[in-house]
């Protein structure tokens, strides 16, 4: 069997894992309430869409290089799930946040961490965070890694308290510019 037939067929596997999941009620603050986390499906990749667009407009014209989420098509979104999926988080039935998870061999790649800029601060993305836990545990891997950049101190934050670390920074591998990518690492126990 080819390397690439060997991946497809383990990403399968993970697949099959995954689908098991049973979405996950998490409280949040202010005001209390909760969170329903679960693996997005197909007719909600608009909704992701749009929780990324709405979430990443405040970047527009800010960031050098820029981030790729603000003007992201609903097809290249699509694309960047081939490789895993998605999670949509919904309070009251509402979709409020979204993330995109890919399967790696060794790890769970996180991207497009999105929440509407009205429910900030309540702890949606927190809760984004521990589920993607859920997804690399099902698909067996042990450790979970994704980007932010140097200018988002906030986000390096956030993950920080996570549990993640801070593994590399380098140049924006696409773009040029003065802003670097900050790859950060979870392991799981
Ligand atoms: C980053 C983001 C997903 C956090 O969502 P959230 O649901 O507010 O996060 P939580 O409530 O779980 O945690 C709040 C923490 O998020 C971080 N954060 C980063 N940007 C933030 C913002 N604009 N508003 C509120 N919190 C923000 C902070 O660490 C904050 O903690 P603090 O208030 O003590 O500084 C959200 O702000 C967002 O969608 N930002 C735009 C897109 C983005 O930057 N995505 C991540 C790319 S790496």
């Amino acid at each position: 069997m080819s390397d690439e037939a060997l991946k497809s067929t383990v990403r399968q596997a993970m697949r099959s894992s995954i689908r098991a999941i049973a979405p996950m009620n998490v409280p949040i603050i202010k005001p209390v309430g909760v969170v329903t986390l679960a693996i997005a499906q197909p007719h909600q990749f608009r909704c992701m869409h749009e929780i990324t667009r709405q979430a990443f407009a405040e970047y527009d014209g800010k960031l050098n290089p820029p981030s790729a989420a603000v003007t992201i098509t609903l097809d290249e979104l699509t694309q960047q799930m081939a490789e895993g999926g998605g999670v949509l988080a919904q309070v009251c039935d509402t979709p409020v946040g979204s993330a995109l998870f890919r399967l790696r061999p060794d790890h769970l790649y996180i991207g497009r961490l999105a929440v509407l800029p009205a429910l900030r601060g309540r702890g949606i993305a927190s809760a984004i965070l521990d589920y993607m836990e859920q997804i690399a545990a099902a698909a067996g891997l042990a450790e979970m890694r994704l980007g932010t950049r140097v200018s988002m101190e906030r986000n390096i934050a956030l993950y920080e308290r996570h549990g993640y670390v801070i593994t590399s920074e380098q140049p924006h591998p696409a773009a040029a510019g003065p802003d670097k990518v900050v790859w950060m690492t979870r392991r799981l126990n």
